[in-house]
């Protein structure tokens, strides 16, 4: 198994070490623009090895050529976000990147599956599929699975709880627009609701609806990255341990939802061979709707790259 992590900033180098540690691949890849940066991170992670008990080859790089033959390729690359953007606001500039990065890597891979972390989430997503031309189920956008930790993580405070026991699934684009669906969240089997009370809930629902926004406003200098790259790394552990995990991806629907040809947050299974399925689950109408409309914005941000993409 070997892993590329594009992008060596901090969701790019949290992200390589977790995965090493973890010992998810024989070979991480570490690559970047910046000269330096990618080769000292990597060596690093790599002496980091003695100490944490890991044997996976750390390997830090300018040259796409050193990704060649990966397993997975997870893309960090693009812009953060500063206080007063929205990811929306990343849109044209980190198309044009994730559209020259997609190229490089599928010069020296043959059929990665891809796992997008950069923003707009879903909107790239898309960028890497056109461009790579990889079936849909290997590419793959991180977002459901991060704003669900913000969901779980506020629900576990709430309650002192484990996290551990508590599901929940967020749905839709990874926005303002996003869509918590309480109906499904529970603890240990418990539906919220029976736990909670509704204006506690709607507390949580729009704390998480911010959960990026909170922690860029805090850093000031970029956005999240400890919780983005667990996320992403934990999808990765889906896929390279064929897990069969039901997680909540950004995925190409067609047709499921009532949403057609627009890559959008669900709930999929994700094993050996990327999305291996998408789950369609009862929404309520309100629930359904917010979804559709949150697939809608996606689709017209998608449209509006038509020009780069052709
Ligand atoms: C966030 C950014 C990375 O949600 O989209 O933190």
């Amino acid at each position: 198994m070997k892993i590329t992590v594009i992008g060596a900033g901090n969701v790019g180098a949290t992200a390589a070490l977790r995965i090493a540690e973890k010992q998810l691949a024989k070979e991480v890849v570490l690559i970047d623009i910046v000269e330096g940066i990618p080769q000292g991170k990597a060596l690093d992670m790599y002496e980091s090895g003695a100490v944490a008990l890991f044997d996976t080859c750390v390997i830090g790089s300018n040259d796409y050529k050193d990704s060649a033959d990966s397993d997975i390729i997870l893309i960090t690359a693009g812009l953060a976000r500063k206080p007063g953007m929205t990811r929306e606001d990343l849109l044209n500039k980190n198309a044009a990147i994730i559209r020259d990065v997609t190229i490089q890597v599928m010069k020296y891979s043959r059929n990665p599956i891809i796992i997008m972390v950069s923003n707009p989430l879903d909107v790239m997503t898309y960028v890497a599929r056109k461009t790579s031309g990889l079936p849909k189920e290997r590419v793959i956008g991180m977002a459901g699975v991060l704003d669900a930790a913000r969901f779980r993580s506020f629900i576990a405070e709430a309650l002192n709880v484990s996290m551990q026991d508590i599901n929940a699934f967020v749905l839709g684009g990874h926005g303002d627009s996003m869509v918590p669906v309480v109906k499904y969240t529970n603890v240990a089997g418990i539906p919220l609701t029976e736990l909670l009370p509704q204006d506690k809930i709607d507390a949580i629902v729009e704390r998480t609806r911010n959960g990026g926004i909170e922690i860029v406003n805090l850093l000031k200098t970029g956005s999240a990255f400890y919780a983005p790259a667990a996320s992403a790394v934990e999808m990765i552990e889906a896929i390279v341990k064929d897990r069969k995990r039901i997680l909540p991806c950004t995925t190409a629907l067609e047709g499921q939802y009532g949403i057609d040809n627009v890559y959008c947050g669900v709930p999929v299974k994700l094993g050996k061979n990327g999305v291996e399925q998408i789950l369609e689950i009862n929404l309520s109408p309100s629930e359904l709707e917010a979804l559709q409309k949150s697939a809608a914005e996606v689709k017209e941000n998608c449209n509006s790259l038509a020009a780069l993409l052709a």
